[in-house]
């Protein structure tokens, strides 16, 4: 079994994404997958009427994999890449989320419209105009009040605005400077503030989930900010919202974050291209064996692993070069389950 990852960036470098296309790597290597990883600058695309059964890759002719996986993550997933992953798809190669599905998700408001539209629960978001109506955003959705930028990833575009002084300051900042950016405002869900749930759901099953918490003081409970893992145990109405989200919004491959209220929770967003290093470290879970064992079921075979025992339990990961790298913070079990 053949499968791509596309991959924009050097796998050597010191980032966690790096880190995860090495995992797949790794594991694919324990599995008996072929696993190649190439750029999208890569490809040559040609459309034609033919029947194709090969792409140009660096300008030789390759047999096309089973599978792609996309792991070029959101932010640097534009025309190009997109249109290659497109290809694949048209040519008939399975791709573990689609353009479309990549695409949709991107877009935080296109998320919330789409979660609302099937009455899941989502907190209040509206899309910035400028000028900014600063009494409507008032009414409608209070201070502080959550800013963030429309096709942002990993925490860097979200503010948290305590209140309308601030909100006007950074209106007037952003009318002089970025006059074009787009903006969602978003109700603050005040009892999550610096927490939220990640879970991880393959193909409609949940496989691991953790509980991150931002740093002291902060607001965003990214991994990639800062934020302390630790493992936690959905309950099912947890994960329930995480399997119909990735249902809704037609994800392979998810990852999908709540927030907590008074009564249960809400859909924060969704992502096509989820980390999981910092799932790794707080769970008991081997990521890349589940997507590579659900590619193996879709070509019939059946996924063996020497690492895992006959229930399916994990013994040992394959071993990674630099995992530990990141801590994984003791003491959030006992808040995980009390929430
Ligand atoms: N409406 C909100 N209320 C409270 N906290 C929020 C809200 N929206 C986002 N956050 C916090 O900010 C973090 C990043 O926001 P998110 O929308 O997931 O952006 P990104 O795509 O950059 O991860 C979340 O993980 C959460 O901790
Ligand atoms: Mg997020």
């Amino acid at each position: 079994m053949d499968v791509w990852i596309l991959f924009n960036e050097d796998i050597e470098a010191p980032t966690s994404e790096a880190y995860e296309v090495r995992r797949f790597m790794a594991e694919g290597k324990i599995m008996g997958i072929n696993v190649s990883v190439f750029n999208p600058e890569q490809f040559d695309l040609v459309v034609t009427d033919d029947d194709q059964n090969t792409i140009l890759i660096d300008g030789v002719a390759r047999e096309l994999p089973d599978f792609v996986l996309p792991r070029t993550y959101v932010k640097d997933t534009g025309y190009f890449a997109l249109a290659v992953i497109r290809q694949f798809e048209r040519m008939g190669v399975r791709v573990y989320n689609t353009a479309h599905t990549i695409e949709k998700v991107a877009d935080k408001l296109h998320t919330h419209q789409l979660l609302a539209e099937h009455n899941m629960p989502t907190p209040p978001t509206m899309l910035a105009k400028f000028p900014v109506n600063i009494d409507l955003v008032e009414q409608t959705l209070g201070f502080p009040v959550v800013v963030k930028t429309l096709l942002g990833v990993n925490g860097s575009g979200v503010f948290l605005i305590e209140n309308r002084e601030g909100f006007k300051d950074l209106m007037d900042l952003i009318r002089e400077t970025q006059p074009h950016i787009l903006l969602i405002f978003q109700k603050f869900i005040s009892r999550s503030k610096g927490r939220d749930l990640r879970l991880f759901v393959v193909n409609g099953r949940v496989i691991a989930a953790m509980e991150r918490r931002a740093k002291e003081g902060g607001f965003k409970a990214n991994f990639s900010q800062g934020g302390s893992v630790a493992e936690f145990i959905p309950d099912a109405e947890a994960e329930m919202l995480a399997i119909r989200t990735a249902q809704v919004l037609d994800i392979e491959i998810a990852g999908i974050d709540l927030l907590f209220t008074d009564d249960g929770y809400t859909i924060c967003e969704a992502n096509t291209f989820p980390g999981f290093k910092g799932l790794e470290m707080a769970c008991s879970v081997n990521v890349p064996y589940e997507i590579f064992s659900d590619m193996m079921r879709e070509m019939g075979m059946s996924p063996a692993h020497p690492d895992y025992d006959e229930n399916g339990v994990r013994i040992e990961k394959a071993q990674n070069d630099d995992a530990g790298e990141f801590s994984v913070a003791n003491g959030l079990g006992e808040a995980a389950s009390a929430a």
